[in-house]
């Protein structure tokens, strides 16, 4: 066992460092107050090739291991978690699933686009009365023969409102129950179509957030993926690498507010002497850097299974559910540490805290991360 990066591993955390530090911490406070997409910034996301890391080269991707994808996250994460949202969605949920079950024809039409980045892309699955009961879809696919009729509203989709291309889960057979869901291709501008408004959200309010509306909209059969039924699946298996994606967004925020925290308590003095050498401090700081590093483990550790073609579903369920815990637990002390400036915006701790909530809410909540991992432990 070995627990060292390889050089390239480090040339990607080295450039999607300093990506973060000079392309996105400027202006990071006014993205997320005016509730601003950072569509600047994710042009330049994809003109590097953090938007199709793991995509193979031949489909206009980074061919890069999934170790590389936690790397750059992390770092992203650190500063700007409504970028790294739009990452983690475009590369583990969209990517991810069009090139492991997309057909030739769609990952040509689809897929090269969005691993170059020259268009990102969104997953549909929750809906009003389907989030963590995702077998409950309501949206509809029925089956005209060439083509499916589409009707149905989805929720809270992550890039809703600046993607260009949809996978949109549906019931295709209401009486097959899971098994007659399907996943369908969707375009921006396909008649009946329409986009709700913003969510006004706590955290990571950069990133866009609509529920989508489909009023018989027309969506060709060669959009569907995979065979008649597999869309559950499909979701399922995304979802599960869409893991990783989140427990590494989670861990960055956590290690963004440490560093912070931990330079705030080097230069910030009180009662005679800098705050770090309080005890109370220390104990803080130590306990925030051994959970960091715990969950930093499990992040890699899950990636390191995808990369060998080994079983992840527990482990991705793990590192999720311990990393986003950590995130809050640790943007909270981050806070505390911080005093009075912690509860102002120019010290980003604050905003950090905010972002941290939904990395225990989004792709799979804290429960049913227990959920997969007790059904894993008990199988
Ligand atoms: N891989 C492959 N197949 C899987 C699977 C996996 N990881 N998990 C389940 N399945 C299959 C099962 O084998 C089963 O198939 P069979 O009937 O053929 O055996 C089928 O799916 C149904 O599985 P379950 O009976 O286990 O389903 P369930 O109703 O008990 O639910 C659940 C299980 C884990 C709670 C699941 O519903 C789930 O993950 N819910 C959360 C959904 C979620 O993460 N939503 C996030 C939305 S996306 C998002 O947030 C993106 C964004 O914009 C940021």
């Amino acid at each position: 066992m070995i627990f060292q990066l390889s050089e390239e591993h480090l040339m990607i955390q080295q450039a999607a460092r300093d990506f973060a530090q000079q392309e996105l911490l400027p202006g990071v406070i006014e993205r997320d107050e005016n509730q601003k997409f950072p569509a600047e910034q994710v042009k330049r996301l994809g003109e590097l090739g953090f938007l199709g890391m793991m995509v193979d080269p031949k489909y206009g991707g980074g061919g890069l291991d999934a170790i590389s994808y936690v790397l750059a996250m992390e770092e992203i994460s650190k500063v700007d978690a409504s970028v790294s949202v739009v990452m983690s969605v475009n590369n583990s949920l969209v990517c991810w699933g069009l090139e492991t079950y997309g057909s030739e024809e769609q990952k040509q039409k689809y897929l090269v686009p969005l691993a170059k980045g020259e268009i990102i892309g969104a997953f549909c699955l929750s809906e009003p009365e389907a989030g963590s009961d995702a077998t409950s879809q309501r949206t509809t696919a029925i089956d005209m023969g060439d083509h499916y009729l589409l009707n149905g509203t989805k929720n809270w989709i992550t890039n809703g409102g600046s993607a260009s291309v949809y996978l949109v889960m549906a019931q295709t057979d209401v009486a097959k129950k899971h098994k007659g869901i399907n996943c369908l291709i969707v375009e921006k501008g396909m008649p009946g179509f329409t986009i709700g408004p913003k969510e006004n959200k706590m955290g990571i309010r950069g990133s866009d957030t609509h529920s989508l509306m489909f009023q018989d909209v027309k969506v060709p059969k060669a959009n569907r993926i995979g065979e008649d039924g597999f869309g559950f699946k499909f979701a399922m298996k995304t979802l599960t690498g869409g893991r990783i994606g989140i427990a590494a967004q989670a861990l960055g925020i956590a290690s963004g507010a440490y560093e912070l925290a931990l330079k705030y308590s080097k230069e910030r003095k009180a009662f005679g002497t800098e705050i770090c050498n309080h005890q109370a401090i220390q104990f803080k700081l130590a306990d925030m850097a051994t959970e960091i590093e715990s969950a930093r483990l499990l992040c890699l550790k899950a990636a390191w299974l995808k990369d060998q073609g080994m079983d992840y579903n527990q482990a991705g369920s793990m590192a999720k559910l311990f990393s986003s815990e950590v995130a809050m637990k640790t943007t909270i002390e981050a806070v505390q540490i911080h005093g009075g400036y912690g509860f102002v915006k120019e010290f980003h701790v604050e905003r950090l805290m905010r972002d941290a909530k939904i990395t225990q809410i989004y792709e799979g909540t804290s429960e049913v991360q227990r959920i997969v991992i007790a059904r894993s432990i008990l199988q």
